[in-house]
């Protein structure tokens, strides 16, 4: 492996490496001006070496990682996996980026102090950000739809005590690369599935955690659906409002003006406009022929870009002050 030191790079480390947003994450440091990849870790997949963003990278086994020669640690991990290693990180005084749901928002945020990574927030959380030990990484479909929300959250609009239904198709990286029977091509191929329905997904807490946090009093119905292509979300968000809108998009456009990575559009987002970019592309329409005012939101991100590494960087940047946008694809 290519171990990178030099004087004016900061060395990070990447733990779960072999894995998908582990790839990806390497193959965005291996571009990134200011961070260079002084470690990447694997476990079934120790050894191998893999060519990441024009780089050669050799996984370590976890246990062999220099946690306290960097100034970063991406936790790659699984959830369940990421707290013990998110821990040694800290012993050895790193900062860590977690991409698991291990510190997330409704999970267990408050046992490390973790930041809930999600800079679109707003001033308050990018503060927060900057000087945080700890960041976890937003989810992925938490991305899609809790950005989705944030600007009729704020503005009021949503009916009080109203239940948002939430249905997003993910593709099927979105599930990790060990094998597993139920993702082989003949499984998924030419099919369309709903999976964790009735409310039994793990994302779901963060989302109801995040809705409680940013002051909205509405409930979620969120159904997860598998879609057989490689990467990218599509959301689709029903939202009853206290009033109609004249103008759809008006809330989205204030709230988003000056968000590098996020698009609101007047047509419809698709999964080819957002692949390999870390974006949020968003679009909302009144729904015609209802009783009470609902506004459907629709927003595509790459899972593995803005839902993960991508958006995993973006708060590097923001921890080393950095150009919160440098090294990302816009
Ligand atoms: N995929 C996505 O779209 C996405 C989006 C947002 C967040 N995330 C989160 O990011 C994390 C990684 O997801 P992923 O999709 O990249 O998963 P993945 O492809 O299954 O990769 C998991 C990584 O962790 C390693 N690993 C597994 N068990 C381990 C253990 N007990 N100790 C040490 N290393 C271990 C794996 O190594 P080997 O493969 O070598 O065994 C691999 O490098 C998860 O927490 C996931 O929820 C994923």
């Amino acid at each position: 492996m290519i171990m990178h030191y030099s004087v004016n790079r900061i060395p990070v480390g990447v733990l779960g490496a072999s894995g998908y947003a582990g790839r990806e994450l390497c193959a965005l440091i291996a571009q990134h001006p200011r961070f260079s990849l002084a470690f990447a870790t694997a476990n079934e997949q120790r050894g191998q070496t893999v060519r990441l963003g024009r780089q050669d990278v050799t996984f370590t086994a976890t246990d062999d990682a220099p946690l306290g020669n960097v100034g970063l640690v991406f936790a790659a991990l699984p959830h369940g996996a990421s707290l013990p290693w998110v821990e040694r990180a800290r012993r050895a005084g790193a900062r860590v980026v977690d991409l698991s749901s291990d510190l997330r928002p409704g999970n267990a945020a408050d046992l490390l102090g973790a930041i809930y990574g999600m800079p679109e927030l707003g001033a308050e959380t990018r503060a927060a950000i900057k000087i945080a030990e700890i960041v976890a990484n937003p989810g992925c479909y938490p991305t899609s739809i809790l950005l989705a929300l944030k600007p009729l959250v704020d503005a009021g609009l949503v009916a009080p005590g109203a239940t948002i239904v939430a249905n997003s198709a993910s593709g099927v990286s979105g599930a990790g690369n060990s094998p597993k029977r139920e993702l082989l091509f003949a499984e998924v191929a030419d099919d369309y599935r709903a999976y964790g329905v009735g409310n039994s997904h793990r994302h779901l807490k963060e989302m109801t955690a995040t809705i409680v946090t940013l002051g909205g009093d509405a409930e979620l119905v969120f159904t997860p659906h598998l879609l057989p292509v490689a990467r990218g979300i599509l959301s689709t968000i029903t939202v009853p409002l206290v009033a109609p809108l004249a103008d759809a998009l008006e809330p989205f456009r204030d709230a988003y003006a000056n968000e590098p990575f996020i698009e609101v559009v007047s047509e419809q987002p698709t999964l080819s406009d957002v692949v390999r970019r870390n974006v949020v592309r968003m679009t909302a329409t009144m729904i015609a022929g209802l009783r009470a005012p609902t506004l459907l939101v629709t927003s595509a991100i790459d899972n593995l870009v803005k839902g993960a590494a991508g958006q995993a960087l973006q708060n590097a940047n923001i921890m080393f002050d950095i150009d919160e946008a440098l090294g990302l694809p816009a």
